[in-house]
């Protein structure tokens, strides 16, 4: 095993792993590892956020970060709050500020939010006072996915260094791919992006250098991780996409698998177009760490809402300390 990361956690906030450093990536791990027995709820968790109240601001679908953060927030005895967008006064324009600082003003300690637009997490936590978490902006960050990518990971190998991990598929519309990149060159790991042309264009707002190849049979036998990304039809519009040639250069089939490092793991952050990135028997396969990642992700966000939501505590008991008399 990693030795234990030291570094103190301080940030309010989880935004994106840009900002973070490796040391604050090793201890968000750590501290995930100890709430993974609690994960599947099948052991009562120590009741770290009991009376705390936790919203869920998603304004894009979601089944598994929504579920689990709730399930995370839940199992520290949170409450939590599902505000659903169609439904709520963002209908009515009221702005994701206005609509943010009123929730605030309920008595929150954490908001979880899900947004359409790059940047509106960090727009909503320079708004509000209590702790605000990235469940995925556009296709700018996801965090979370990231971190539970990386605990399922060094479940499986130990280690984050020295791995080499192919980000296979619709790469330009992937907040996964991205924090993937920007959480795994730190921790020391080399990471290729694959998919055809129109998937790899339009990324320039990655700021770090990244290996791209439209190769994937090529890159396989160095790879110790594939993770397969969901074809975002949803976000498509103007792209020309032929499905039939899509599965013949990039499903990951058992053929190409075998290529990979003996012991190579498949990862897919969900939902999976099952028979356009994967096929069954890979999807379902003895390699597949999916379910695994799943599981990973409650104990990842237990984590992230604990570490987040004392720094909040931290910072409320600082505010009520009376000032020190004299100059
Ligand atoms: C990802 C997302 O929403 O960005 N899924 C997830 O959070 N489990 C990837 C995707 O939707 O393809």
């Amino acid at each position: 095993m990693p030795k234990p990361s030291t570094t103190k956690w301080t940030r309010k906030h989880l935004l994106g792993l840009e900002d973070l450093s490796a040391a604050e990536i090793t201890t968000i791990l750590d501290a995930a590892d100890k709430c993974f027995p609690y994960a599947m709820g099948r052991k009562a968790a120590p009741q770290t956020l009991k009376g705390r109240t936790v919203l869920n601001l998603f304004c894009e679908d979601s089944t598994r970060t929504r579920t689990s953060f709730t399930l995370a927030a839940e199992r520290l005895g949170a409450r939590v709050i599902q505000f659903h967008a169609a439904t709520s006064s963002l209908s009515k324009r009221e702005s994701l500020l206005d609509t943010a600082r009123n929730v605030e003003a309920m008595g929150l300690e954490a908001i979880v939010i899900r947004h359409p637009e790059r940047g509106a997490p960090q727009q909503v936590a320079e708004a509000v006072r209590c702790a605000v978490l990235n469940a995925g902006d556009d296709a700018h960050e996801h965090p979370t996915q990231a971190l539970l990518d990386f605990l399922a990971m060094r479940h499986h190998f130990g280690r984050l260094d020295r791995l080499t991990v192919a980000v296979v598929g619709d790469v330009r519309h992937s907040r996964v791919a991205r924090s993937n990149l920007y959480g795994l060159k730190k921790l020391g790991s080399r990471l290729v992006f694959v998919g055809p042309p129109v998937f790899l264009e339009g990324i320039d707002d990655i700021r770090v250098p990244v290996e791209t190849t439209t190769d994937f049979d090529a890159v396989l036998p160095r790879c110790d991780a594939v993770m397969m990304l969901r074809v975002q039809f949803e976000r498509h519009e103007g792209i020309v996409f032929d499905a039939d040639d899509y599965i013949r250069g990039y499903q990951l089939t058992p053929r190409r698998l075998a290529r990979a490092k003996p012991g190579a793991i498949v990862l897919h952050p969900g939902p999976v177009n099952r028979g356009i990135e994967l096929p069954d028997d890979v999807t379902d396969g003895l390699q597949s760490a999916i379910l695994h990642q799943v599981t990973c992700g409650v104990a990842v966000r237990m984590a992230a809402l604990n570490l987040c939501i004392g720094a909040v505590d931290r910072e409320r008991k600082a505010a009520k300390k009376p000032a020190r008399k004299g100059f």
